[in-house]
């Protein structure tokens, strides 16, 4: 268990200020100056050190993400770097609990990160919904100008940098990289083909650098301990500390810091009182957020919650969102909410997406009730490999993840269920 002296976010429930004068004693902004004099090259050297990867859901390695932006600006164009805040994956809620009560981690962050990958500004977009959570940034932002920390001469550094807040208006979509760069250029928030990757050309066909508030607000505290420090939790690429969002059948869901690759069993027991019933009683998990596949109860109990330790098991670590069921739950039903999510998320622009995101919802609704032929159960899974791989953004993958999970491990179940069904039709028809 990761000790109280390791966590990096030591406000996380709020139980201080999150003021600047109450962050800067718990040690943000201590002469950030002198993080910024280490130089670009040194700093990212640190971070790929330290073995982050991105907390968004992806895990791409943080460091290497920011050695692709230009070291020379090419026909004048600045650099941006642009912070992903828009949360909106089922299950997860860490970025917003940053925001609530860290959020001068993330400024800072932002400060130091964007000096590293020569960007001039930095642009927090963030989620709609989250009305208070931008009411705090924004006010964190203008503490932050007002005491020199950014814009002109940021902290002293020599060095000009400002940093925006932006806020979505309530489409999932917009939290894919491309789309978010789309809506923040006042376009339609739909996804771009990659490549070019943004770094390539990204905010107005400027080199840009997308990451997520985690990934960000986690920079100054691995500069001031070092990249071994934090590449000293987890294990051999899978390090640091992590925030897990655990939600549903346990008895105190939660958002804590742990250590990466901490085992299912010992998250759950030393965090959220256990299982909701008993361990017995556990049915599956959804691992990282919506877009993974679940794992059955048996399969997740030791497993390590890291990105490899849950691709072994065909699933993921994504957000780190963990959805706990238990034996009361609906599986069927419970899957066919998320498949609706897709449908109704999906931006349209590609037609596997598009089309395949309706019939694998319709599809599922029918096997939910049963009242589907047992040959369907295939058909879908032949549906669901239809769309994965063949779409411009990862949200067609995201849809047909789910769905082949249930079905590879929960195809007893959704014969049973057809089987019933067609046992009451034919008594009815007697
Ligand atoms: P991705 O794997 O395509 O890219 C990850 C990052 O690495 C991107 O910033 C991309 O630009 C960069 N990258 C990858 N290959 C590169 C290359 N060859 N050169 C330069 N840069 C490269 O994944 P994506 O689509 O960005 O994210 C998918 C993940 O997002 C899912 O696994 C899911 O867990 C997560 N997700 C998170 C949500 C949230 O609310 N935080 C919402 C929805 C999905
Ligand atoms: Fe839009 Fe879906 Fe295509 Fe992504 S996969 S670009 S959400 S239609």
């Amino acid at each position: 268990m990761l000790a109280d002296k390791d966590r990096i976010f030591t406000n996380l429930y709020g139980f201080q200020d999150w003021g600047l004068k109450a962050a800067q004693k718990r040690g943000d902004w201590d002469n950030t100056k002198a993080l910024i004099e280490r130089g670009q090259d040194s700093i990212i050297e640190e971070m790929k050190s330290s073995g982050l990867r991105g907390r968004g859901g992806a895990g791409f390695p943080t460091g290497l993400k920011w050695s692709f932006m230009p070291k020379e600006s090419k026909d004048g164009r600045p650099s941006f770097l642009v912070i992903n805040a828009d949360e909106s994956e089922p299950g997860s809620c860490k970025d917003r609990e940053i925001i609530r009560h860290d959020p001068h981690k993330l400024i800072e962050g932002a400060l130091v990160a964007g000096f590293a990958m020569r960007a001039r500004a930095a642009y927090i977009y963030i989620r709609g919904e989250y009305i208070r959570e931008a009411e705090t940034l924004q006010k964190a932002i203008d503490e932050a100008y007002d005491a020199g920390l950014i814009g002109k001469n940021a902290s002293g550094s020599g060095y000009d940098f400002d940093v925006f807040m932006h806020r979505g208006a309530g489409a999932y979509i917009c939290g894919e990289e491309t789309a978010m760069i789309e809506s923040l250029e006042g376009k339609k928030g739909q996804p771009r083909l990659k490549p070019p990757f943004p770094a390539g050309a990204g905010l107005y066909g400027c080199p840009t650098t997308v990451n997520n508030v985690e990934s960000i607000a986690v920079v100054p505290t691995i500069l001031r301990r070092g990249g071994a420090w934090f590449a000293s939790f987890g294990r051999e690429g899978n390090h640091g500390t992590k925030l897990f969002q655990i939600s549903g059948h346990v008895d105190k869901p939660c958002v804590v810091e742990e250590e990466m690759s901490i085992p299912f069993r010992e998250l759950i027991e030393k965090h959220c009182g256990g299982i909701t019933g008993g361990w017995d009683n556990l049915l599956a998990v959804i691992p990282g957020g919506s877009s993974v596949p679940l794992v059955p109860a048996e399969q997740i109990m030791d497993a390590p919650m890291d990105f490899d330790g849950l691709k072994e098991l065909g699933s993921g670590l994504g957000t780190a969102a963990v959805i706990v069921m238990d034996k009361s739950t609906d599986i069927v039903r419970a899957i066919s909410r998320i498949s609706y999510f897709y449908k109704h998320e999906s931006c349209g622009q590609c037609t596997p997406c598009r089309e395949g995101t309706g019939w694998m919802w319709r599809m599922m609704e029918r096997l939910r009730t049963g009242d589907a032929a047992i040959e369907e159960i295939d058909m879908l899974h032949e549906v669901t490999k239809q769309v994965e791989g063949h779409t411009i953004c990862a949200l067609g993958d995201a849809a047909a993840w789910p769905i082949q999970g249930l079905i590879r491990h929960f195809r007893p179940e959704l014969e049973k269920r057809i089987h019933e069904h067609n046992a009451q039709f034919a008594e009815a028809a007697e």
